[in-house]
């Protein structure tokens, strides 16, 4: 049986099934581990790990009270659920229509990816870092995210497996416009944060690449030299003139947990400023749920699910709750089953309820075959192009549907 433990029980001889902690460089291979001495139980400890899973059959048991995976699982739901029907979304109210700015989103984002691409590049060379080319981009991002969120929202999700650290960069920094515009953070602010999105990954061109792309278990020493990436990465940009406080905060804290248990600083709760606490839930958000040559990322409504779990100990409570009011319980590019048994994904959120996006039906999950697209608004009654319920979330990998066709 799967067991869900806060750490402090943990004891050798148990068998943990999964660190629970997809977003962190941890000293273990596997996801699953033997803990064999009480070196083992430290360095989980060290990891900053606050609960974990353990099989029973596998190794020891725990005592009475912890909760299974399932009844954990059912908790945390419980609870979302319990938020989404008492909360109003945070969707900012869209000036165009998705289809409108789709086109804008598309060039904006390929954009903003060749010119991270190109700083990166730099950085790696030690050559001269322009930060100031990246501004037009900036611009662009942002207009497009105040026109219709959703659009560069979208975007993520087509991103495809190669360069992933530049698709990580361009993720957060439109993933931390569209939040700093939920908090009414003013204009010239949110430029800054979201210039921090886009280079916060930068000190990892100062990493050893051998380490930083080390498809096996990472020693000690290599662990501590990746994590110095945001050291390295502070250093580089602040030799530049002209870089705004505000764009380094992104870069500098996004690594900071919420509990002190982050890097390089080990800042608490309120010691973390307000960008760095933001900077830190959408740099997990995007990690986990991009796909990786090693690993496929997770299903953003899991994503969402993980993030509040985790918001209990490592993010700000109150901000994560904003985010995902946010992004929504089913956020863009969710795989979905509806009550009719259709399938369908998550293309924009509803402005009324969090519970209720408009998705776009394309699979008869009885049957079993694609069927023509067609949008449905969940908020609107039937008749007017709604009418069903969604009744679960799906791996879309374990169907084999390619969402992102779906969401062109
Ligand atoms: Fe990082």
């Amino acid at each position: 049986m799967i067991k869900k433990i806060p750490v402090n029980l943990l004891e050798p001889g148990m068998y943990v099934s999964d660190f629970n902690a997809g977003w962190l460089h941890h000293p273990f291979t596997f996801n699953s581990l033997m803990i064999s001495s009480e070196d083992d139980v430290a360095r989980v400890l060290a990891a900053g790990i606050r609960e974990l899973f353990i099989d029973t059959e596998r190794g020891r048991d725990v005592g009475d009270g912890a909760p299974t995976a399932q009844e954990a699982a059912a908790e945390t739901g419980q609870q979302i659920e319990q938020m989404a029907m008492t909360a109003r979304p945070l969707t900012p109210e869209p000036r165009v229509s998705l289809a409108e700015e789709m086109n804008r989103a598309r060039l904006a984002f390929g954009e903003a990816v060749k010119i991270i691409r190109n700083l990166m590049e730099d950085a790696r060379l030690g050559r001269q870092v322009e930060v100031v080319t990246a501004k037009p981009s900036i611009e662009k991002i942002v207009a497009s995210v105040m026109r219709n969120s959703s659009a560069m929202m979208t975007m993520r999700r087509l991103k495809s497996l190669d360069d992933y650290t530049f698709l990580h960069s361009v993720g957060v920094c439109t993933m931390l416009a569209s939040f700093a515009k939920v908090v009414d953070m003013e204009i010239n602010s949110i430029h800054d944060i979201v210039l921090g999105g886009l280079i916060h990954d930068i000190g990892k061109m100062r990493v050893a690449q051998a380490v930083l792309n080390k498809p096996a278990r990472l020693n000690e020493e290599e662990l501590r030299h990746i994590k110095s990436h945001v050291v390295l990465g502070s250093d580089l940009m602040h030799q530049l003139p002209g870089i705004p406080v505000l764009a380094m905060q992104p870069l500098e804290l996004h690594h900071e947990r919420y509990d002190g248990s982050g890097y390089p600083k080990g800042l608490k709760g309120d010691e973390i400023p307000s960008v760095g606490r933001m900077a830190a839930i959408v740099d997990v958000y995007d990690a986990i749920t991009s796909n990786r040559v090693y690993r496929k990322g997770i299903s953003p409504a899991l994503a969402v699910q993980k993030l509040f779990e985790w918001s209990q100990h490592h993010f700000d409570p109150e901000m994560t709750k904003v985010f995902l009011k946010s992004v929504g319980i089913y956020p863009i590019g969710t795989l979905v089953r509806l009550e009719s048994g259709r399938l369908g994904v998550v293309v924009e959120q509803s402005e009324t309820h969090l519970l209720t996006p408009v998705v776009r039906v394309m699979y008869d999950g009885r049957r079993q075959h694609y069927i023509a697209p067609e949008d449905v608004d969940l908020s609107r009654p039937v008749g007017s192009g709604g009418g069903d319920r969604i009744v679960s979330f799906e791996s879309a990998e374990k169907m084999g549907i390619d969402i992102s066709r779906f969401l062109q």
